[in-house]
């Protein structure tokens, strides 16, 4: 696995949004087949990383790799690396009006001529990863927190990319439903010889799934290790982060967006 060019693989780079810059001096290698989690606080520009993978945000300097190749900035290039990143975002993104299976198809629709009923087959063989075959024709109304994460992550799937980013995925989800999808991201992950990206603050259920962790703050990687070793580490900032310490050496984010919108659903 060391041997074979990264997925992923970032040089010197920095992100500006808003005309100032987020991230800098970002360096990182994803390996294939690996689980990359990138930690830190609300506002330290985790999902802006991410952006730079999908094109969305070009770097204002350095470099950004995907499939060893520079994300190009001509639409129908984008458009087609694209198509090899399967992106969960925090929000569900189904539309309600469709059901399970119809918005698992969405994008085999959009991006392929197949016939309806190899379409078909092709839904379910998703449905059946994420353990939802029987709700294919269930509405999001109908399935609960963690089901409908499952179907966003089938729909995800549908493309088989190579490459998945998963932002905040259990963002609103219990402890029980919580550990069903990261469970689910590693399975996924090693049976379909994925390499994975997960954005998130929760610490404590991503850690034990993932092969390498960053930790961003202050503008920076302030760790790149082991999980292991992060939780080992006696930097002062992961340390801080780790333990949900309001005072040190990481700043407070100031944003208005954070400070007072906590990301969990109003249950
Ligand atoms: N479109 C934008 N225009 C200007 N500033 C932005 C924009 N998007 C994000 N930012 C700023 O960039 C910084 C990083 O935001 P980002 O959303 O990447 O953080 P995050 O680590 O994903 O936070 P969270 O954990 O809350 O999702 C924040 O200060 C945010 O206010
Ligand atoms: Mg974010």
């Amino acid at each position: 696995m060391t041997d074979a060019p990264p997925i992923v693989r970032l040089t010197d780079l920095r992100l500006d949004r808003g005309g100032r810059a987020v991230l800098r001096d970002i360096n990182l290698n994803v390996p294939r087949g690996s689980i990359t989690a990138v930690l830190g606080p609300s506002g330290s520009g985790k999902s802006t990383l991410l952006s730079a993978l999908t094109g969305e945000l070009a770097p204002a300097a350095g470099t950004v790799e995907v499939f060893g190749q520079a994300v190009p900035q001509a639409k129908r290039a984008l458009l087609e690396l694209r198509k090899g990143i399967g992106v969960l975002l925090q929000g569900n993104g189904l539309l309600t009006d469709l059901t399970a299976a119809e918005n698992v198809a969405l994008p085999l629709r959009a991006h392929t001529d197949l016939p309806d009923a190899v379409i078909r087959t092709l839904v379910l063989m998703k449905l059946h990863a994420v353990g939802l075959r029987a709700a294919a024709d269930a509405y999001p109304r109908e399935l609960s927190g963690g089901m409908a994460r499952r179907v966003a992550l089938a729909r995800a799937l549908a493309l088989d990319p190579p490459l998945m980013i998963y932002d905040e995925p259990l963002t609103g989800l219990d402890p029980i439903a919580s550990g069903v999808v990261m469970a689910l991201v590693r399975r996924l992950n090693d049976t379909l010889g994925l390499t994975s990206i997960v954005v998130t603050h929760h610490v404590h259920e991503t850690l034990p799934i993932a092969d390498h962790a960053i930790v961003i703050a202050n503008g920076g990687i302030v760790f790149s290790g082991s999980p292991a070793e992060l939780e080992a580490s006696s930097d002062p900032l992961v340390h801080q982060f780790l333990k949900g310490e309001p005072d040190g050496p990481i700043a407070f984010d100031a944003a208005p967006r954070t400070a007072n919108a906590p990301e969990t659903d109003p249950a």
